[in-house]
């Protein structure tokens, strides 16, 4: 059974998460599909860091608001995400798109969790077996350790 508390040492006030979220979610640019979304997370180290959605008019360039989240992630030092929140337009809790699970995963501490439509997840359920730097790891050891 999976724990939903997040990892250790990491303090999380979800309705100011949440408040966080709705905040990045007014700033989204979504003159296509009239959805916004805002994402916010706090890192290992207690950063909050957030995002919004911002579409393209071509229309499959759109940026989910989970990658500007990634992108404030990495602008401001980089760490692990150890809670996160995601909401639409009407401020009520959105599932990150598959693509979004497996870049939020990247950056992930073990035992992340999120706020979910079904209450609280681990990102270990949210996209389970995943792949990531470890199987990269796994497949250069195998070839003998050659980058
Ligand atoms: N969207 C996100 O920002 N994140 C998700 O996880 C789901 C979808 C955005 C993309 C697009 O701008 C709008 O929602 C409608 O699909």
């Amino acid at each position: 059974m999976p724990h939903h508390t997040p990892p250790a040492g990491v303090d999380v006030d979800w309705d100011a998460l949440r408040q966080t979220a709705i905040a990045a979610m007014s700033r989204a640019y979504v003159p296509y599909s009239k959805f916004p979304v805002g994402a916010a997370a706090i890192t290992l180290d207690g950063r909050v860091v957030s995002g919004c959605n911002i579409e393209n008019a071509s229309y499959g360039l759109t940026l989910c608001a989970e990658c500007s989240l990634v992108t404030d992630l990495v602008m401001g030092g980089g760490g692990l995400l150890a809670a996160f929140a995601c909401v639409d337009g009407n401020g009520d809790v959105l599932m990150p798109c598959g693509r979004c699970r497996q870049l939020l995963y990247e950056h992930s501490a073990e035992g992340m969790i999120l706020d979910t439509v079904s209450g609280f997840k681990t990102i270990d359920e949210v996209i389970p077996d995943a792949f990531g730097p470890r199987q990269l790891d796994a497949y250069r050891a195998s070839q003998g350790g050659a980058s």
